[in-house]
């Protein structure tokens, strides 16, 4: 039993903690990666309490050094974290109460609680920048992909079923999309991040003069125009998780995403497609099967979007019918969101190292492509073009259809007397409507897969992605 070692809340115990409760109950094993952030806010909370007078400017600096100098000794790796000291702000304190008597007075006016809220809003502005930056490395790699295959057509699908002709460009700009949503979802979470809760102290702030707008302002809790923005309600403050939710939510959805990306590769790496060649980094091979390649980091970026979801259902169940304010359950809040991020950002580099990767089998796509079933649809657009209503169009279509079955013969090497039978409005030039660059010209308006909207699409990533 360790009486001794809690020295910051030890006084009202006359019995030590068990070990096992010490086992069971730390997070230092896991929170220490909040230690730049609990410098930071230390520092900030320090340089409060002089400007105020709670502590004087010798004090302050004192302090000041020495969490600079715990911070080059975790950097430096020689930090001894200890289990029996909790999480990281107590192994934090008490290594500095070692080096500066003044630390004795850091906790003046602050809580754990408000200072744990502080530390991970921190953290998820820095989090949210990280995975900005990764998406944007893995938008670059999917980019380059499609202009080395510029020209590339492939047939689009629904329900898994060929559908009409893309080019590979337009599908993976669909990708682009998805990825730039992302983006924006984690610039909205770390704008929601971006208020102080410092001051509120465990519940209920605290009776001394403190200056809360000054610690946001030098934490950079501001707003466009430099104003600090500090948290309004101190119960809210301290058992606010939605920012945990949120950003599991936002790495969730985005490993969605390459879920579904991860998904088209591993169809189109198939013999049955061979529309691509994935780059043998990123493969795997068989123990038993000699000719294996295996698409193992698509696999398991689908893996990992399972393990994204379970994290926000952790987060979500973890909050729910909490009663206010803080309750230890949450520091079970940490290890989802630090596995989301770790887990979205390898993801992310995986995606852009596999993408970059990827090679064209060309003449597969061609043939693929080649398929004049795919304009099944723009042969009744020719039909509306003269004159018949959409609906008797694609019924004669589908009868084109049908009796190309029957004569096992492609759309296309029908004879105009068998169209013509079926309805009069096909004229000579029906058989043009399977002219696919012609058919690709058609497709103009604006998020078509037409050339003229592709290259425009081409122009506007690269601006974007710069
Ligand atoms: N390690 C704790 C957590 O992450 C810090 C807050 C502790 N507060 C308390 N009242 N015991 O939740």
């Amino acid at each position: 039993m360790a009486k001794q070692a809690q020295a910051t809340w030890g006084g009202r115990f006359s019995a030590g903690t068990a070990e096992l409760m010490l086992r069971f109950s730390e997070s230092v094993s896991f929170d220490r990666r909040l230690a730049p952030f609990d410098i930071q806010g230390s520092k900030a909370h320090s340089a409060m309490l002089a400007h105020v007078g709670l502590i004087t400017s010798a004090e302050r600096d004192a302090i000041h050094a020495g969490l600079d100098t715990i911070l080059a000794t975790i950097v430096a790796g020689k930090f001894k974290w200890e289990t029996k000291l909790e999480d990281v702000h107590m192994n934090i304190e008490q290594a500095l109460t070692k080096l500066v008597p003044a630390a004795a007075k850091l906790h003046t006016a602050r809580s754990r609680n408000d200072q744990v809220a502080t530390d991970m809003r921190l953290y998820f502005k820095a989090a949210c920048t990280d995975l900005i930056q990764k998406i944007d490395g893995a938008q670059r790699a999917i980019l380059s992909l499609a202009e080395k295959n510029r020209d590339v057509l492939i047939p689009g699908y629904t329900h898994l079923q060929r559908a009409q002709p893309v080019f590979l460009a337009h599908h993976l700009f669909a990708y682009l999309e998805m990825l730039q949503r992302d983006a924006e979802r984690f610039s909205v979470v770390a704008d929601h991040a971006n208020w102080c809760p410092l001051g509120s102290g465990a519940i209920a702030g605290t009776t001394l003069p403190i200056d809360r707008e000054f610690t946001a302002k030098t934490l950079g809790f501001v707003d466009a125009k430099g104003r600090p923005r500090v948290t309004q309600n101190s119960m809210d403050a301290v058992s606010d998780r939605d920012l945990f939710i949120e950003f599991a939510s936002a790495c969730a959805l985005t490993g969605v995403h390459f879920s579904r990306m991860a998904e088209d590769l591993i169809l189109w790496a198939s013999q049955e497609f061979k529309f691509v060649e994935l780059p043998d980094a990123f493969c795997t091979g068989s123990s038993l099967m000699p000719q294996k390649k295996n698409p193992d980091s698509m696999e398991l970026l689908r893996g990992k979007s399972a393990r994204l979801q379970g994290n926000l259902h952790t987060l979500l169940v973890l909050v729910k019918g909490l009663p206010l304010t803080y309750n230890r359950d949450l520091q079970e809040d940490k290890p989802p969101v630090f596995d989301s991020h770790d887990q979205t950002a390898i993801s992310l580099e995986v995606l852009a190292g596999t993408f970059a990767g990827v090679e064209l089998h060309r003449e597969k796509c061609a043939a693929a492509v080649a398929d004049p079933a795919l304009l099944a649809t723009d042969l009744a657009d020719y039909l509306v073009r003269n004159g018949v209503a959409f609906r008797e169009a694609h019924h004669a279509v589908g009868a084109v259809v049908k009796l190309a079955e029957q004569k096992s013969l492609p759309l296309d090497q029908l004879t105009f007397a068998d169209v013509q039978t079926i309805n009069p409005a096909f004229k000579a030039d029906w058989v043009d409507s399977f002219n696919l660059s012609k058919a690709m010209a058609r497709r103009k308006g604006t998020g078509m897969p037409g050339p003229a909207q592709v290259a425009r699409q081409f122009k506007r990533w690269e601006k974007v992605l710069g």
